[in-house]
């Protein structure tokens, strides 16, 4: 049987078990899917010991960019990006890679092009560079805002965009997109942006899952401005994790009706 699982601290939350549990039971296949509390402190024990029994890992935060030096090998796309979401194994070896990716480019699709956008994204950690990745190569205009100035700095030299130092050089008008990629309003109702920054032109897309509507996604969508919730990102980097692993392609739909269950 095969055995796969998420890791990320905290990990309560996740829903990853429950989407592949369903692709598991849809292709009557024999594996195991359990998420896994593992503290930023512990990752390199882990990595060297439990984390070498898995066929696949799903990789959560914070251990998306730290995890890297505890892989055999990375995909040209990890080095591009600068983060694992995801982990297989080849031949006994650890290979990372990143599906984020492509599901933040699934999720946004339906909704709005980003090419030529002006794109506002909180946070500069592992999905925000995932996403940033995914923007660029759509051509977009990026802006990044992080608590942490000096990490919003380094992935704007690394990706070619701006990092902005605090929002008050931020003209809401000037911006089409707003991206949350940080852990703010994860089971708390809390949002970087005060209300009255919204407008009806915004696409407001948000990576917090749980609860589906956020405080940043709601304020948005009282302004009148259109929204992506957590669940979107979440299945496509699944799908593309599901694909990867079990060389099947599952229908978005079957992840999302989980996911809801
Ligand atoms: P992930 O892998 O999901 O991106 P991460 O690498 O832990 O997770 O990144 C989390 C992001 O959320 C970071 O940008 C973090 O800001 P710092 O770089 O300053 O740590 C941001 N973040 C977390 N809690 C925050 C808070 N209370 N206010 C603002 N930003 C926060």
């Amino acid at each position: 049987m095969k055995k796969f699982a998420s890791i990320g601290h905290p990990i309560g939350q996740s829903k990853s078990p429950q989407i592949h549990e369903a692709g598991f039971s849809e292709f009557n296949l024999e594996a195991s899917f359990e998420a896994i509390d593992v503290k930023p402190e512990d990752l390199e024990s882990w990595m060297k010991t439990e984390g070498r029994q898995f066929d696949g890992l799903s990789v959560t935060a914070p251990h998306k960019e730290l995890i890297r030096q505890y892989l055999d090998q990375e995909t040209e796309a990890v080095k591009k990006i600068g983060a694992v979401n995801t982990v297989f194994q080849k031949d006994g070896i650890l290979i990372g890679t990143n599906t984020d990716c492509i599901g933040a480019f699934r999720a946004m699709a339906p909704v709005i092009n980003p090419s030529g956008k002006r794109c506002l994204i909180l946070g500069a950690g592992g999905a925000s560079r995932a996403i940033i990745f995914a923007l660029k190569n759509a051509e977009a205009d990026v802006f990044i805002l992080n608590r942490t100035f000096e990490k919003s700095e380094q992935l704007a030299k690394e990706f070619g965009v701006t990092a902005l130092k605090s929002l008050e050089k931020v003209d809401p008008d000037q911006v089409d997109i707003v991206i949350n990629a940080t852990t703010v309003g994860m089971g708390e109702w809390k949002s970087i942006l005060e209300e009255t920054f919204w407008r009806e032109k915004h696409v407001a897309f948000d990576v917090v899952y749980d609860p589906l509507e956020t405080k940043f996604l709601h304020d948005a969508a009282e302004a009148g401005a259109q929204t992506i919730t957590g669940d979107q990102m979440l299945v496509h980097q699944a799908v593309a994790q599901f694909h990867l692993w079990h060389d099947i392609e599952i229908d978005p739909e079957v992840m999302f009706q989980a996911f809801f269950e």
